[in-house]
């Protein structure tokens, strides 16, 4: 990156700085001096957990399962979305939480800054589990800086349904990406002293009805599906704790499943940390407390109106709910304190440093950006010659947008972003940037209010750039992947007056693209995070070579989807009319009645749906163009637990390709036609060829099967599929097994 254009783009960033180094981070307890024999950091933090349990009221117990209230509500709270308060004379430091799924939520309205990251889409579409855990890494250690001490983040909910309106918190549609991003997520975000959070658990995969939907799924189905991201993230990664989610799954609440918290995430993957609820997602005592529910939240600073207070202590005095199954909630947190290192180094609070995190930011948004489309090498443009670019819509001027809801990270200098209030575009200007880049060329911005003003505009210019957008955020869904506000006609007129068209989309994820024959080059941005300026200009000048692939499938329209239409998915309700869905926000508008949420589609999700149903998407899942090609070849599988195989760039420029390794099952198995089993990011010179093994873990072959409980890997043959998406892949070898 250019000097002038990472000034360009710092800018906001310096101001910023400035408005925080001026603002003490706020003010709250202080851990306490170490206080007993627990406190010798040599000692197994289970260990060190019993002996301070062992000190403990039964009140003192009760304090730490349940927040004490949301945001500033709070005495003790640090701003977040709850503060679970501490027990001071026992050096128990209070918990600040905070919303911070592609960095720190509210930091604004308390005058500090967080760094805007990239969707967590878009981090996915990297593949590179490096670029998770450095996206964790920054999430983590602007936590620490803000003295925040539990992320809320790490969303894995599988996009199953791809109009989902927190699409762009989550990490794709399939389990093993998805499980293994967010591992790496965790592990990165943890190395801060923080301790970190998978969501939502399990089957949050629609807002529309979140807080009264009956998600229905068979056992192997789910354990195969969400139940796998899940699976990965927390075996994988470590996270110390697991939020469960507002919906039913087989007619409980989530937050009150036993199957879900304590058969499948206590037992069977034997996680040691703690379950809290989603905010208001707690809707009993002695029965959630039963189930697995470790932590009501936001819960209540006055225990007599917790779930998880005065009504618990109770439970366990009348024996409803057993002093050890009381210990075990306590001893689930106060032990994942003292494995995360927050009891031992407790934060400090520091201003964050903007420019280390932009610059990850940065790196996260050039490996993630996918080019879709690239007819006649339309791009790279050549910033020498280029001499007009008419830049149309989507305050391509002056931003870029990002992800609304519980996700969302102020802007720099700006106040606190009101949730459920409209997009916010960040001061990331594409314009700016694409200036910067060329100089000498005229480059002119057009609204795209109007489409024919817009192709009246863009008919002069040597290049059109349309940006286009799709606002998502928590608490309600898209009603359809077709783009809002009639963009299709703006991209149709601009494209029909100029045949040079490049069409930039600023998704949370996939999107209806009906002209996308009409246009010369298509880019997915998706939510490209504070530096996503500059990252869009090296892709379009061609200082990126584009590397990133889909991990969601795009459908050519809602047709095509599994359910055509979203569950539930109904008018709003007549002004003033009561409306169900109540304990969350959102989610629950328009809904009078609890409905079921029927996952018929079984074990197709995604690009499993498409291949088994002869589908052709608009672009498959692992789909990514670069400005070179690759060749595959070689491909060779001596058992089923590794594949090696040759991939040689056979264009003019350096690049990465993300090899994708497939695998079909015995057909005894009953299975969609592949799944993904591995890959690899190989970087390669022009006209450089790399041998690749990619090793296969048999669980990733296994079914998963009901009567054992356990997942089973079935004799007979196995055909792994490889190449660059999951509807190419030139190589192919079957070995029995
Ligand atoms: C969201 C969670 C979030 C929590 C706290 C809920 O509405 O579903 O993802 O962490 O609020 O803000």
């Amino acid at each position: 990156m250019s000097r002038r254009s990472r000034w360009t783009s710092s800018v906001g960033l310096a101001a910023a700085l400035a408005i925080v180094a001026l603002v003490p981070v706020f003010g709250q307890q202080r851990p306490q001096a170490p206080a007993g024999p627990w406190m010798d950091k040599s000692l197994p933090p289970d260990q060190r957990a019993d002996m301070v349990i062992a000190q403990m009221t039964i009140d003192e117990k009760i304090q730490l399962l349940h927040g004490a209230g949301g945001f500033d509500q709070a005495p003790r709270s640090n701003g977040g979305a709850s503060v679970i308060e501490g027990i001071p004379r026992l050096g128990l430091p209070d918990l600040q939480l905070a919303d911070s799924a592609v960095g720190v939520r509210a930091a604004g309205g308390r005058g500090r800054y967080a760094t805007l990251l990239p969707s967590s889409e878009a981090e996915a579409a990297t593949w590179d589990p490096t670029l998770a855990w450095a996206q964790g890494d920054v999430i983590g250690r602007e936590l620490r800086d803000q003295m925040y001490t539990v992320s809320l983040g790490g969303g894995v909910d599988l996009v199953r349904e791809p109009r989902n309106g927190r699409t762009f918190e989550y990490l794709g549609e399939d389990p093993v990406l998805a499980g293994t991003m967010l591992a790496e997520f965790v592990k990165g975000l943890q190395s801060n002293h923080v301790i970190g959070d998978v969501k939502h658990y399990a089957f949050n995969d629609q807002e529309t009805g979140r807080n009264i939907g009956n998600v229905k799924h068979g056992t192997r189905e789910a354990r195969e599906t969400d139940l796998l991201a899940l699976e990965i993230a927390v075996t994988d990664g470590g996270p110390g704790a697991v939020m469960c989610s507002y919906n039913k799954y087989n007619g409980d609440w989530a937050c009150e499943n036993s199957y879900l918290l304590t058969d499948v995430l206590k037992h069977a993957w034997g996680f040691k940390g703690f379950v809290m609820s989603d905010w208001g997602g707690t809707h009993s005592t002695a029965k959630a407390a039963l189930a697995g529910l470790d932590n009501e939240e936001p819960g209540n600073a006055d225990p007599s109106r917790a779930r998880f207070g005065d009504a618990l202590k109770q439970a366990v005095e009348s024996g409803e709910v057993p002093m050890a199954r009381l210990d075990d909630m306590v001893h689930r947190i106060v032990r994942t304190e003292f494995a995360l290192g927050v009891v031992d180094d407790p934060p400090k609070g520091r201003v964050v440093d903007p420019f280390r995190g932009a610059d990850t930011a940065q790196q996260i948004a050039e490996n993630g950006i996918v080019l879709l489309k690239n007819a006649n090498a339309q791009l790279p443009l050549n910033a020498a010659t280029v001499k007009s670019i008419a830049l149309i819509g989507s305050h391509a001027d002056t931003g870029l947008l990002s992800g609304g809801g519980s996700a969302q990270v102020d802007p720099p200098g700006s106040g606190e972003s009101r949730f459920g209030g409209p997009p916010v575009w960040f001061p990331t200007s594409p314009m700016n940037a694409i200036r910067a880049k060329a100089p000498r060329a005229n480059v002119t911005f057009n609204d795209g209010s109007d489409p024919a003003a817009a192709a009246a505009f863009a008919k002069g210019a040597e290049i059109a750039i349309v940006f286009v957008n799709q606002p998502e955020s928590e608490g309600r869904d898209l009603p359809t992947l077709t783009l809002p506000d009639d963009q299709d006609a703006l991209v149709s007129a601009v494209a029909a007056a100029n045949p040079h068209t490049i069409v930039v989309l600023e998704t949370g994820g996939p999107a209806a693209m009906p002209w996308i024959d009409h246009v010369s080059a298509a880019i997915e941005a998706w939510y490209p995070g504070i530096r996503g300026d500059v990252a869009l200009a090296n892709i379009l000048f061609g200082d990126v070579n584009p590397s990133g692939k889909l991990p969601v499938t795009f459908a050519k329209s809602d047709a095509d989807l599994p359910h055509p239409q979203i569950f539930g998915l109904r008018p709003p309700p007549a002004p003033g009319t009561a409306t169900a869905g109540r304990g969350g926000r959102g989610g629950g508008r328009g809904f009078f009645q609890p409905f079921d949420i029927d996952y018929t589609e079984g074990l197709k999700v995604g690009y499993k749906w498409f291949d088994a149903e002869g589908k052709t998407p608009l672009f498959p899942f692992g789909y990514g163009l670069s400005y070179t090609t690759y060749a595959y070849s070689g491909l060779h599988a001596s058992g089923i637990d590794s594949v090696t195989f040759t991939i040689r760039n056979t264009g003019k420029r350096a690049g990465a390709e993300i090899a994708e390794v497939y695998a079909g099952l015995p057909a005894a198995a009953q299975e969609p036609p592949k799944r993904l089993v591995g890959w690899d990011k190989i970087a390669l010179a022009p006209g450089e060829s790399k041998t690749v093994t990619v090793k296969i873990e048999p669980k990733l072959l296994s079914i998963f099967n009901e009567q054992t409980n356990d997942w089973e890997l079935l004799p007979g043959e196995y055909t792994f599929f490889v190449g660059g998406s999951s509807r190419s892949t030139p190589l192919t070898a079957t070995v029995k097994h």
